[in-house]
C-alpha cells in the first residue's frame, strides 16, 4: 500500500495500556501476514533498535523517581528516533509490513497525558524526532487498567517503573488512547481486550487485512 511518496511498506502500530495482549495479536498478526506472502517486521518500543535496547534499560530498569518526567520524555523520543532511522523507515523502504508495539500515542498517553507534560509539546518532541512519519493503522488494545495490570503482573513478575504508577495514572493512560482514536477514526481501530482471546484476534486481524490489501487488490 502506498502511503506517502517515502515509503511502499505499510506501518502499523499496537497501542494500549500494561497487560492488554499487545505481544499475542502482534505475533498473530505476524503469522497471518507472513502466511499471506508479505515480509513482516515485528518490533517494538522502547528497544526495537540496538541503541533502542541500552535506552530501554535506563527507561524502565531504573528505581521509581530516578528519572525526571522531561528526562524521560526524551528518552522515549531518543529510542524512536533511533527506531525510525535504523529499523522502521529501512523496512518500510524495502516494502515490509511493520508490525510495532507501541509508537507516538505512548508517549502522548503516558507523557502527555498520564505526566502531565502536554500532549501538543510531546506531540511536536515525536514529530521532531521521527520526521514526521505516522502509522498507517493503530490498533488500540482496550482494558481496564486494574485487568490489565494484573496480567502484566502474572507475565512478568516484578512490575517495571511504569508499571507501578498508581491506577489513576493508568486510567488516564486508558483514556488518552480512546481520545486519540476518536479523533481520527480511518486510522485506529478500537478492540474490546475484554473479549475472549480469539475474539479480539478476529477483530484485529480484519483491521490488519483491510490495510494491507492494496486500494481494489489482491489480499496478498
Ligand atoms: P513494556 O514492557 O514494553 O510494556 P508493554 O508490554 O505493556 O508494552 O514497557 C513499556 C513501558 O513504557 C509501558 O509501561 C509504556 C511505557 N511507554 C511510555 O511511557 N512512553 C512511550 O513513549 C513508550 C513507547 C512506552
Amino acid at each position: 500500500m502506498i502511503t506517502s511518496p517515502t515509503h511502499t511498506g505499510t506501518f502499523i502500530v499496537f497501542e494500549g495500556g500494561d497487560g492488554v495482549g499487545k505481544s499475542t495479536q502482534i505475533t498473530r498478526s505476524a503469522d497471518f501476514l507472513l502466511k499471506a506472502g508479505h515480509e513482516v517486521v515485528v518490533t517494538r518500543e522502547p528497544g526495537g533498535s540496538a541503541l533502542g535496547t541500552k535506552i530501554r534499560e535506563l527507561l524502565l530498569g531504573s528505581e521509581p523517581g530516578s528519572v525526571s518526567d522531561r528526562t524521560e520524555a526524551l528518552l522515549f523520543a531518543a529510542d524512536r528516533a533511533d527506531h525510525v532511522a535504523t529499523v522502521i523507515r529501512p523496512a518500510l523502504a524495502r516494502g515490509a509490513i511493520v508490525l510495532c508495539d507501541r509508537y507516538i500515542d505512548s508517549s502522548l498517553a503516558y507523557q502527555g497525558v498520564a505526566r502531565g507534560l502536554g500532549v501538543d509539546q510531546i506531540a511536536k518532541l515525536s514529530e521532531w524526532a521521527t520526521d514526521g512519519l505516522t502509522p498507517d493503522l493503530t490498533i488500540v488494545l482496550d482494558l481496564a487498567p486494574e485487568v490489565g495490570l494484573q496480567r502484566a503482573a502474572q507475565v512478568s513478575g516484578t512490575p517495571d517503573r511504569m508499571e507501578q504508577e498508581s491506577l489513576n495514572f493508568h486510567i488516564q493512560v486508558r483514556q488518552a488512547f480512546l481520545d486519540a482514536a476518536a479523533v481520527d477514526p480511518n486510522r485506529y481501530e478500537v478492540v474490546d481486550a475484554g473479549a475472549d482471546l480469539d475474539e479480539v484476534t478476529q477483530s484485529v486481524l480484519i483491521a490488519v487485512d483491510h490495510v494491507t490489501r492494496a486500494p481494489g487488490g489482491d489480499p496478498s
